[in-house]
């Protein structure tokens, strides 16, 4: 559930009507619930109430200092996949040990800025980081915890760019290897094994993948243990998913899946952490656009969208599908139409929908992409010279900007001339 309804015909973010924000920063622009945010959170953080545990938002989703603020004052700790990320969780008031460092190409930089800085655990990926991340600890005098990303070859049934537990996936180690891999980290002086690692996917859709990747990750725990390593913490990584269209049937809870990991991992006495992405943030936002043209075609009509690919690239790149909606509340029998759905980025595959039927809409119609709060933002550049849209975030009856929307100067003042052609 969110927290974007409408309300005396019109869409509101929380208390705040939609059409207010934009008349206030224009279009295109992102808006965040601050309440759908923390009810996110605390949902996972109570379906893993059964044991000790530890939420870990997983920042790629959406990393504004101010949604971190909000979900690091809430408890949630952060998964951090590089120096970046790490320093806008520190940056936002993350403290260290509730930080956890993720991702298959870390480098020496980032471990050193990490353990210096302070660190929860690192995710090791694979023997090469793990002897430079023991020579890095090394030279800070540091004993550094770890846990290794295993790769349970799990099809996680969903799409293939963002399905990361099968063997052919560049993540993790297999886990057929295991064993060795954890008897050359406990030969390490500057690390200090503690648990194991899983991430399969992202956007899933059912509990079966899960299931089964935690039961190899139970059953190497207990292989482990009598391996004599101590095996104190698992990370179960992120991937539930969201109801992109109203119209289906929603996914798994994550009271579900709470009960799941318990069912599956609950015996072996071991700290959870998870790193959810998209359940937390990603029915917490909203893309609003406005309509510039509505322009026949032979056969179609298109709707012109002053937003564009480069703004919101998920229909891009995976063919994600966001409902649409107007921002003045349809009224009930409202004529309703088809359109394919496109920005003005000069490129066909800048469609956000094709054949979407919808209710009529008419030139400076404003319209509403939900959730998408999560890989949104994030995302986002600035293609066609266009200057990355604000975000805004909404609590109760307040809004605010939380990253403005560059002047054009601003945008164009960041290349910088060489001397030989100034
Ligand atoms: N942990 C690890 C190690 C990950 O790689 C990811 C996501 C997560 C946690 C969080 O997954 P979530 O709970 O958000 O599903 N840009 C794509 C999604 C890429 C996901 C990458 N890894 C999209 O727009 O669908």
């Amino acid at each position: 559930m969110d927290h974007f309804l409408y309300r005396d015909g019109a869409l509101h973010a929380e208390d705040v009507p939609v059409a207010e924000i934009a008349a206030s920063v224009g279009t295109p622009f992102y808006v965040y619930s601050t309440a759908t945010l923390k009810r996110h959170f605390t949902l996972f953080d109570e379906a893993l109430s059964w044991g000790d545990h530890l939420v870990c938002f997983a920042m790629k989703s959406l990393s504004n200092q101010a949604v971190i603020k909000i979900l690091g004052d809430a408890g949630a700790g952060m998964d951090v996949v590089s120096g970046g990320e790490y320093r806008r969780a520190k940056a936002a008031g993350v403290p260290g040990d509730r930080i956890v460092f993720s991702g298959v190409g870390k480098t020496a930089e980032e471990m050193h800025l990490a353990i210096t800085g302070g660190i929860r655990q690192f995710n090791v990926e694979s023997e090469p980081e793990m002897v430079v991340l023991d020579q890095v600890a090394q030279s800070l005098g540091a004993v550094v915890p770890i846990t290794v990303r295993v790769n349970p070859d799990v099809d996680a049934k969903t799409h293939a760019k963002i399905a990361t537990g099968k063997s052919e996936n560049k993540f993790g180690i297999p886990i057929s290897r295991a064993r060795e891999v954890y008897a050359m980290a406990a030969r390490m002086p500057g690390l200090k094994v503690i648990g194991i690692d899983v991430h399969i996917g992202s956007q899933l859709t059912e509990l079966e993948p899960f299931e089964a990747a935690y039961k190899k990750v139970a059953e190497l725990t207990e292989v482990l243990r009598a391996d004599g390593h101590e095996i104190s913490r698992l990370d179960l990584g992120g991937g539930l998913g969201i109801p992109y269209a109203r119209s289906n049937a929603a996914p798994p809870l994550p009271t579900d899946y709470g009960a799941l990991i318990q069912r599956t991992v609950g015996h072996l006495g071991c700290e959870i952490e998870i790193e959810p992405g998209r359940l937390i943030s990603g029915n917490a936002g909203l893309m609003v656009s406005k309509v510039i043209y509505v322009k026949s075609g032979e056969d179609r009509e298109f709707l012109i969208l002053d937003g564009a690919m480069n703004d919101l690239i998920r229909p891009a790149m995976y063919d994600a599908w966001h409902d649409i909606v107007p921002v003045v509340e349809p009224v009930p029998g409202a004529e309703q139409t088809r359109y394919d759905i496109v920005g003005p980025v000069c490129e066909s595959g800048d469609t956000f929908a094709k054949g979407r039927e919808m209710p009529v809409v008419k030139a400076d119609d404003l319209v509403a992409f939900r959730s998408a709060g999560a890989y949104g933002a994030v995302m986002s550049s600035e293609y066609n010279s266009r200057p990355m849209i604000p975000e805004v975030l909404v609590d109760g009856d307040q809004f605010a900007v939380i990253r403005p929307r560059p002047t054009y100067e601003e945008m164009i003042a960041r290349d910088t001339l060489p001397v030989w052609l100034d």
